[in-house]
């Protein structure tokens, strides 16, 4: 199997190609979606909501998400790993960010990190890179921004907030990463930033004019029965069938039906 690098996205870029993208957290569900041809498994800090239970992304450690893109680059064969650099592991001190990257590069085998963020940044993204370590951008809607935004709508709908997305869209490119992550802002700016820049930008709640897509596995697997916000694609109610299947094997239980003479040693 070809595996998917850096360049392997450019060209997607260049060839028109969407490039695929889904999070995942854990060993069992990378290998599905390695196996099924996911271009790139994102190692979101998400885990915080999904996985751990937290309102925010805000509480989740540098050392929790190495257990979580640890156990993911073990699974995978072919797609990109991303992990997410935490909340406090990078911000306002670029020495501290470079040790963030190359603590998750060393300890997980992934191939790259995320970073939220533009101008506030850039001295961060450039010295990961210099260090070899492949940087993927996020503007828009940066979760780890939540308190200062103080909502979760849509971002960049002014004239002043959507020039500051497209000239950090160019900061990040001119600064060396290899593609950007935008989130909730209209499918018209996502289109002109991707048209701006020649690295590959991937869209969640950014429209249809973007090289790529992300969702969070949680979500686009209906795991999560209550949030349903207009940019989700629901591909399974999984919700549905585990809810059906515990039922199932509890009413076996009771019922004295499960095990039954072939399931016993
Ligand atoms: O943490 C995450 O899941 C993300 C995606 C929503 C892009 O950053
Ligand atoms: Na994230």
């Amino acid at each position: 199997i070809k595996r998917i690098t850096t360049h392997v996205l450019q060209k997607m870029k260049v060839d028109g190609e969407r490039i695929s993208m889904l999070t995942a957290y854990d060993y069992s569900m990378a290998r599905i979606f390695d196996d099924a041809g996911i271009d790139i498994i994102l190692v979101g800090d998400s885990a915080s909501n999904v996985m751990a239970g937290h309102e925010t992304t805000l509480p989740i450690t540098l050392d929790q998400m190495i257990y979580h893109a640890a156990s993911v680059v073990r699974a995978i064969k072919r797609c990109f790993v991303v992990v997410d650099l935490p909340f406090g592991s990078y911000q306002g001190n670029s020495k501290e960010a470079l040790s963030s990257a190359i603590r998750i590069m060393k300890e997980t085998g992934a191939h790259g990190i995320k970073i939220e963020g533009g101008e506030e940044i850039i001295e961060s993204v450039k010295r990961i890179i210099s260090a070899g370590v492949p940087v993927m951008g996020h503007l828009g809607l940066t979760p780890q921004s939540i308190y200062k935004f103080g909502t979760y709508a849509v971002r960049a709908t002014e004239e002043a907030e959507a020039n500051k997305l497209i000239n950090d869209a160019k900061l990040l490119q001119d600064a060396g990463c290899f593609a950007i992550v935008l989130e909730k802002i209209p499918a018209a700016l996502a289109k002109t930033v991707a048209e701006s820049v020649e690295i590959p930008i991937i869209g969640i709640g950014a429209g249809k004019y973007v090289d790529g897509q992300v969702l969070v596995m949680h979500d686009m697997l209906g795991i999560n029965k209550e949030f349903k916000p207009r940019f989700l694609r629901r591909y399974l109610d999984l919700y549905a069938e585990i809810y059906g299947a515990t039922q199932a094997y509890i009413h076996d239980v009771k019922a004295k039906d499960f095990p039954n003479d072939n399931e016993q040693y």
